[in-house]
């Protein structure tokens, strides 16, 4: 079967980049080529562009350069990343696309969603996610597993509540809008139990996966 993009979404401390090694793990048990990335960054260019956007006090960039630089990194990602890998048979497991834009500097920030969405035509060239798996996560829980695993990347785990609550609920918004891209994975949940959700909705989704 051709190689499928999935992307990791939801607020901070969901399980995202704890998850996408084990399903990866388990897709390549299945005999799939994989390629595991992250947004922002995931090719060199990217990556440069995330240190800018990761680091440094909350607010650091205002919302609109902040979806611009995020946009050019996702960019540079599509182009010299995802495409190539999706075009030589590797499904690639993508820890945050566009919907992250859409939920952080539109539903969080407050910029407007046309023009993020615009932005996002450009910079995905296109390209959408095959499944997006959503990590629904108390804002509470959430923000407590990522203080403890606090490094340098912190600058959106400093912003207040209020964001952190736009955030899950623009999340939502999305899901429902997209419920055949989107599946809620219950991220309250222990860890086995998440990794459990994870794969048998993949498999529920890609049936001739074997
Ligand atoms: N289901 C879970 N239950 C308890 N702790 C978890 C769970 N999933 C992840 N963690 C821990 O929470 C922290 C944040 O997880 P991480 O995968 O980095 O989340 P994200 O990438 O979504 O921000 C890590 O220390 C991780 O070990
Ligand atoms: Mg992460």
């Amino acid at each position: 079967m051709t190689a499928r993009f999935i992307s990791f979404e939801g607020g901070e401390g969901g399980g995202k980049s704890t998850q996408i090694a084990r399903l990866a793990d388990w897709l390549r048990g299945r005999g799939k080529s994989v390629l595991t990335t992250r947004e922002p960054g995931g090719s060199p260019g990217a990556e440069e562009i995330r240190t800018l956007f990761v680091t440094g006090a909350a607010d650091r960039w205002d919302g609109v350069t902040e979806a611009l630089l995020v946009s050019a990194a996702r960019r540079d990602h599509v182009m010299k990343t995802i495409r190539p890998a999706l075009a030589a048979g590797t499904w690639v497991l993508c820890d945050r696309f566009a919907d992250s834009t859409l939920a952080y500097q539109g539903y969080g920030r407050g910029l407007s969603l046309e023009m993020l969405k615009t932005l996002q035509a450009l910079a995905t060239d296109g390209l959408t996610p095959d499944l997006t798996l959503w990590f629904d996560v108390p804002v509470t829980i959430g923000l407590h597993r990522a203080a403890a695993r606090r490094g340098t990347e912190a600058r959106f785990e400093s912003l207040d509540t209020g964001f952190h609550e736009r955030l899950a609920q623009g999340y939502a918004t999305l899901a429902a809008a997209e419920p055949a891209r989107f599946r809620r994975i219950d991220a309250a949940a222990p860890l086995a139990a998440v990794e459990a959700a994870v794969i048998d909705t993949v498999a529920a989704r890609f049936p001739d996966l074997g």
